[in-house]
């Protein structure tokens, strides 16, 4: 097509264009399939359109008695071949199709699994989900309408063209200058539309997001009477979603009532250059109707190929979106050495860590050294950098300087996963699956677990004694992200995952926040138990349940200011001190108003 000139095929639409091939190559023989049948489908149409001029000249003129006996049977026969070309096709079409989609959205989720923690604060989720539900939907849709429609019609034109040739050459080349009319409505039609579809995936994502937060934040909308401040915002993108849609719709409506003016103009011609009075005589009324409807047929297939372009587009915008997140750079794995069990000698050397897109240093010149079978507590106001320093243990964030070493060695030399697997984690948000309890315990490498190891698990965490009570026991599904339980139970059962996970390292951040202290005190014994031979970090903000460590740093705006056993912090009289002879207050003063 003449679009192919106006630049809009640039190397990296070649390249797309190419890459989506790729996926579908291997369904060849379905494509085979498909394409057989559509040509199925318009030589029957085309072979039928020829026929007009034998049915109406020799049959209703003529009234040939052979014909008459024939004509019924071949039209059945004609549309008999039409529709399975119509059911080969369609089907193999959307069977392309949806593997197509599949195998893209496969891609997309691989790498969405493999992305660093950076990557998801940077753009938002509703985004990252439409990115599975829409978009990978609209370049299979596109890529299908674009096939059939460029096989199909393509096919058509040139059959009633040649159908029209072979009735009457000279109204077929009297008709044939309209045709660079409709290759410039096709260009500047796929130039909007390529603009218009790459904002609709933006703004499907937001109307994704905007639902996912307010249904996920139903009691607080409630409570914090947010209905009206949700709606507009829903209203507000869907508004703007709309827009965009509607965009498109006017786009294809404009060329498409173009053309068909282009059409009418085309038809009107045909009208008055047949009835003049030299090809009156000559022409026959069945060459006549012939290269009528062989005209009528060809016009909507010209106006469909028209708009072939903005399918195309329509799906490129969207694959190179998806393309986009497939290659970005994974987690950073460059390290070799394979971790057996570590020793747990952790030691952060001058460490420092700015988060993208944060002018801030959320961790500043950190030097701590956690001996083996140690714990390690890590106290501060909150936002002093308390997460952030134990997030980089399992490499979420690499410091931006210093080092950080395990058993002497630079961890950045281990493997990822032989690293992450020395380190069981009870987060300060606990997230759970929609699954059974037992699931959620034994979950990922744990899955293999017995029966039995899960309930001692789940006893040690102090949770059995609310599993038990549930309807199937630990085969109890607990619902979407576990909100079918307390806070409490959710913090045991991720207690139970790490007890499971038996790993030389535990990191343990604010872990125990959300239950009381009767229950806090069962666990903290459970937790001993478990911190025995173990390297840990502690995050907490009841410093009676730090009090035991063997030694305590104590952070604020990202550095450590003080570092110590209790007994020495107390003694040296500074910030935990300070620290300590608060909430030692704040206690006393809430037993004594008990
Ligand atoms: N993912 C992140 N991206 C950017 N800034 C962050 C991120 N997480 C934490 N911060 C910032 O880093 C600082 C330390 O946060 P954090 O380590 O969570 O504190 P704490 O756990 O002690 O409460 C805060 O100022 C916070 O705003
Ligand atoms: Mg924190």
């Amino acid at each position: 097509m003449s679009v192919e000139k106006s630049g809009l095929w640039d190397a990296k639409t070649w390249q797309v264009y190419k890459r989506l091939l790729g996926y579908s190559r291997r369904y060849w023989v379905m494509g085979l399939v498909a394409i057989t049948g559509m040509l199925l489908d318009g030589g029957g149409l085309a072979v039928f359109t020829n026929l007009l001029r034998t049915m109406v000249d020799d049959l209703f003129v003529k009234k040939d008695a052979f014909l008459i006996f024939w004509m019924p049977i071949w039209i059945i026969a004609i549309f008999l071949v039409r529709s399975c070309g119509t059911f080969a096709s369609n089907y193999g079409i959307s069977y392309i199709g949806r593997h197509v989609v599949q195998a893209m959205q496969k891609d997309v989720f691989a790498s969405y699994l493999k992305l660093p923690a950076a990557f998801f604060g940077a753009e938002p989720s509703g985004q990252q989900i439409s990115r599975i539900t829409y978009t990978s939907e609209q370049v299979a849709s596109a890529a299908s309408e674009a096939v059939k429609s460029a096989v199909t019609d393509s096919f058509t034109v040139v059959a009633m063209l040649c159908v029209m040739l072979h009735n009457s050459p000279y109204l077929t080349l009297a008709l044939l200058v309209m045709a660079p009319a409709i290759a410039l409505i096709a260009t500047i039609v796929s130039r909007r539309y390529r603009l218009i579809s790459r904002r609709i995936q933006g703004s499907m994502g937001s109307v994704t997001g905007t639902v996912e937060e307010s249904v996920g934040a139903h009691r607080e909308v409630r409570i914090y009477g947010g209905q009206n401040y949700e709606a507009s915002r829903f209203d507000q993108v869907t508004r703007q979603t709309r827009g965009l849609n509607l965009k498109i719709t006017a786009t294809n409506a404009a060329s498409s009532s173009t053309i068909q003016l282009v059409a009418a103009l085309a038809l009107a011609a045909l009208v008055f250059l047949g009835t003049r009075p030299q090809v009156l005589n000559s022409m026959s009324p069945g060459v006549f109707f012939a290269v009528l409807t062989a005209m009528g047929t060809m016009l909507p297939a010209l106006r469909r190929l028209a708009n072939v372009q903005s399918h195309i587009q329509r799906g490129m915008s969207a694959a190179e979106d998806l393309f986009e997140v497939i290659d970005l750079p994974p987690e950073i794995d460059l390290g070799t050495l394979e971790l057996e069990r570590t020793r747990g000698d952790i030691v952060f050397r001058g460490v420092t860590l700015t988060y993208p897109k944060s002018r801030q240093q959320a961790l500043c010149g950190i030097d701590l050294h956690c001996m083996p079978g140690t714990v390690t507590a890590l106290v501060g106001r909150s936002g002093s950098g308390k997460s952030s320093l134990v997030s980089l243990l399992p490499r979420f964030y690499a410091p931006s300087e210093g080092r950080v070493m395990l058993d002497g060695e630079d961890y950045e030399n281990y493997t990822l996963a032989s690293l992450r697997r020395q380190i069981a984690w009870v987060g300060q948000s606990v997230v759970l699956f929609d699954d059974t309890v037992a699931n959620n315990i034994a979950y990922g490498e744990l899955a293999g677990a017995s029966e039995a190891d899960i309930i001692a698990a789940a006893e040690a965490a102090n949770a059995m004694e609310f599993i038990a009570r549930m309807p199937q026991g630990i085969h109890t599904p607990i619902g979407q992200s576990g909100n079918m339980l307390s806070g409490g139970q959710r913090q045991r059962i991720a207690i139970a995952r790490a007890i499971l996970k038996n790993a030389p390292i535990l990191v343990l951040d604010e872990a125990t926040s959300a239950l009381d202290t009767e229950s806090e005190r069962l666990i903290q014994q459970a937790l001993h138990g478990l911190m025995r031979d173990r390297t840990t970090l502690v995050i907490a903000h009841r410093l009676s349940t730090v009090e035991g460590a063997d030694q305590i740093a104590v952070m604020d705006h990202g550095r450590i200011i003080e570092r110590g056993t209790h007994a020495e912090l107390i003694a040296l009289d500074g910030q935990y001190a300070s620290l300590h002879r608060m909430q030692f207050h704040d206690q006393t003063v809430t037993q004594s108003s008990d």
